[in-house]
């Protein structure tokens, strides 16, 4: 295929399974879930695409967004790159207009500089600004921010004092539970972020010193919503609707945020609209043909966002979890891994689509969707 078409081809397969008279209908449904306000800021629903860093591009804020998530953010971002307009977080923090409502989020502890950054971050348009204290990345901790702030929680205060000061746009904060098992404070520091006016708060509940290991611990999640007016967000292990109808019913939380669930398939957000306005996921999961169609779009998304050297080495990621459950992926993920241009990585595509249209006789059987992560 010449690449040159490939934008052209992929707009009319953004929904393929669906037909295309019934989208304004469609999207009803995304937005008939459970809805959810911050502050000032009324969403479409209750489905929040986590902040990842190196993941959540404008690329993947897009797709999210577009499979039904109610708000998408840029990855943490030190404070000081941010005010310093380094630049790398040009590109990092640049968004388009159809990905709002859209959030930034930055990690830090001094509440000037927190402060100055919320009024830039409000002055470039973002609709939310979320505070990280839940990073246990060393790089972040040994400057005293991200869930290393947890164990300060004066200091935590002030910050976000400084940041709802300075701005007119919501402000929330993310946390764990603490900074390990002797030190539980997630209810102290969500009391906090109440008092002093943010709107909402997330909580991933495990320990700064867990990392990402073990499991969310969604007893805390029912703790801390039930200690707080403001809404509360649960966040961590949540690759399935059923995990995400299970997590809202048993911690009574406003809303979910999706973080690797979400790797390479976008739609998980669709079927959780589905299941909690439906009950059941009625769309069916997209099968190989139309996950090959999305990491093409997703391709050429990331070709907005970066130079085609850097697209091409991000999209390896991306393309392992697409295919993850695709047969024959092995072989497919090692070309991936090579892959360095934009023709190359269509020729790929080509070829795959070639080989799955000639085994399924144009009639692709429905896959089963593995668990991401
Ligand atoms: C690669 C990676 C990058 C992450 N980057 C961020 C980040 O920038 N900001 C943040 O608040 N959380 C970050 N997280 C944590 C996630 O937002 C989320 O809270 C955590 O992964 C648990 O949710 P999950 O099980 O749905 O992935 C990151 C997680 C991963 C795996």
């Amino acid at each position: 295929m010449d690449p040159a078409r490939v934008p052209t081809f992929c707009t009319k397969l953004q929904w393929p399974w669906i037909d295309r008279k019934w989208l304004p209908l469609h999207n009803l449904w995304l937005d008939s879930g459970m809805d959810m306000q911050l502050g000032t800021l009324q969403l479409r629903n209750n489905l929040v695409a986590a902040p990842m860093c190196g993941i959540s591009n404008r690329a993947y804020r897009l797709l999210c967004k577009r499979y039904g998530a109610g708000l998408v953010y840029v990855e943490m971002l030190k404070v000081e790159s941010f005010l310093h307009h380094n630049r790398k977080m040009m590109t990092l923090k640049y968004f388009r207009e159809d990905e709002r409502p859209i959030g930034i989020q930055f990690a830090g502890n001094n509440p000037l500089w927190l402060a100055d950054a919320c009024k830039m971050a409000e002055d470039e348009g973002y609709d939310i600004i979320d505070f990280n204290m839940g990073c246990p990345v060393p790089k972040i901790g040994k400057c005293g921010a991200g869930s290393a702030l947890m164990a300060y929680p004066e200091r935590a205060a002030k910050c976000f004092e400084a940041m709802v000061k300075a701005v007119k746009i919501p402000v929330t904060v993310k946390f764990r539970a603490g900074v390990n098992e002797n030190h539980l404070n997630f209810v102290q520091i969500g009391r906090l972020a109440q008092e002093h006016g943010l709107v909402g708060v997330t909580i991933h509940p495990r320990t700064r010193e867990q990392g990402y290991t073990g499991l969310a611990n969604h007893e805390r999640t029912r703790e801390l919503k039930a200690s707080l007016r403001i809404p509360v967000i649960a966040s961590g292990d949540v690759k399935e609707p059923e995990d995400a109808m299970r997590v809202l019913r048993h911690t009574g939380c406003d809303g979910i945020m999706l973080g690797r669930g979400a790797w390479g398939r976008p739609w998980l957000f669709r079927e959780i609209a589905e299941m909690q306005s439906h009950g059941r996921v009625f769309t069916p999961s997209p099968d190989p043909l139309e996950r090959l169609a999305i990491l093409r779009e997703h391709f050429e998304l990331l070709l907005e966002a970066f130079n085609e050297t850097h697209a091409c080495q991000v999209v390896r990621r991306y393309a392992t979890w697409y295919i993850r459950d695709v047969k024959g992926s092995p072989a497919i993920r090692a070309r991936m891994n090579r892959v360095s241009t934009r023709e190359e990585f269509h020729e790929i595509l080509d070829e795959t689509e070639a080989c799955f249209e000639r085994e399924l006789g144009h009639e692709p059987a429905l896959a089963t969707v593995a668990a991401a992560g």
